[in-house]
């Protein structure tokens, strides 16, 4: 590394110490970036991919209120991939090379959007299990140390907040209804709880970038750290609801004063990521359709920008 580089690189890490953050012009090491440019535009991804499983079931909805709280959260995610393709371009990558990558497969969204939903109780998982598992891991990275990135997650994080709520008002009002409501949601719940415990990554004794993640304080918890937490807090907000969780070897250590659970089947989590979940085709599927079906779109937004700027030029 050129002396220069030495200085400077000690010069980031006295700023990380400090927790000061790094902005976009500020100096930092090429392996920062890249991390930050693939978990950023990950999680851009994972944004609006995730618009297309609980799209389903906007027609679908069983009332006109639940209709309008399912729009809004569905505008929401979009919002949300919105913020963070900014904050990835700040780091000198481009929209379309993100989004070329998405489309060539070459770029991950998150496992859990490769599942479908079958039932309308999925809707209340996806926003109690899915939005908490989110804000969980999302909170606690809004105090990362990229200035861009950390901005996005404060906003996103009080909008998933109230994605969290829709989702659990959905699930409580189940609970509390019929034989076949309940039956139901403790279906969706058998369906889901697996998937979301895979959302925080491999252990990290498996996990490759966390080293680097966490020394760069890009990642404020680890995979495990964070996903103890969720099963802390979801496995009372079950007991309430009166769910069961699908594990047989679920146990209160009072020890740890944690909830341990039975083994992640990682196998399944491998195959997901790698392409072959149940969704992976339909939902990369309709992301390009709706990418190049709508390029005219884009075309015309741009030529009316381009035409508008040569006007003031002239
Ligand atoms: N889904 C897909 N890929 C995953 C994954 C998951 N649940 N968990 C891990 N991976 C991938 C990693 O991306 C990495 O692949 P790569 O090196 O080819 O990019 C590989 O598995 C090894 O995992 P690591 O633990 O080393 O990866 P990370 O250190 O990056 O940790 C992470 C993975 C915890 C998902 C982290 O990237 C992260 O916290 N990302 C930011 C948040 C995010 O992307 N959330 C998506 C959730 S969905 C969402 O927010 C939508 C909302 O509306 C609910």
């Amino acid at each position: 590394m050129p002396e220069n580089n030495i200085v400077l690189e000690k010069e980031f890490e006295k700023r990380l110490i400090q927790q000061e953050k790094i902005e976009p012009r500020d100096w930092m090491p090429e392996k920062y970036r890249n991390q930050l440019i693939r978990l950023i535009s990950q999680h851009a991804h994972s944004e609006i991919i995730g618009m297309l499983p609980e799209g389903n079931w906007i027609t679908r909805a069983p009332s006109l209120r639940r209709k309008i709280a399912l729009l809004a959260k569905v505008q929401d995610e979009a919002g949300h991939g919105l913020y963070l393709y900014c904050a990835a371009e700040t780091l000198g990558t481009t929209r379309e090379e993100m989004f070329d990558q998405l489309h060539e497969g070459k770029a991950k969204y998150s496992s859990i959007f490769n599942y479908p939903t079958l039932t309308w109780a999925d809707i209340g998982m996806i926003g109690w299990l899915v939005d908490g598992a989110a804000i969980i891991n999302q909170t606690t990275m809004a105090r990362c140390s990229y200035g861009p990135y950390s901005r996005s997650l404060l906003r996103i994080c009080k909008e998933e907040n109230f994605h969290k709520i829709q989702g659990m008002e959905i699930v409580g009002v189940l609970c509390s209804g019929t034989k076949e409501q309940r039956e139901m949601a403790q279906e969706s719940f058998n369906r889901w709880w697996w998937p979301t415990l895979m959302m925080f990554g491999p252990h990290d004794s498996n996990s490759p970038n966390s080293g680097e993640l966490l020394k760069w304080k890009i990642k404020m918890k680890s995979n495990d750290e964070l996903r103890q937490r969720f099963i802390d807090i979801t496995v009372e907000q079950a007991k309430v609801f009166g769910l069961e969780i699908p594990d047989p070897n679920l146990n209160y250590n009072q020890k740890t004063g944690k909830w341990d659970t039975g083994e992640i089947n990682w196998e399944e989590f491998y195959n997901v990521i790698n392409g072959n979940g149940l969704c992976n085709k339909e939902r990369l599927g309709a992301r390009k359709n709706a990418h190049f079906g709508n390029s005219w779109v884009r075309d015309a937004a741009t030529t009316y920008e381009n035409k508008k700027n040569n006007l003031k030029a002239a």
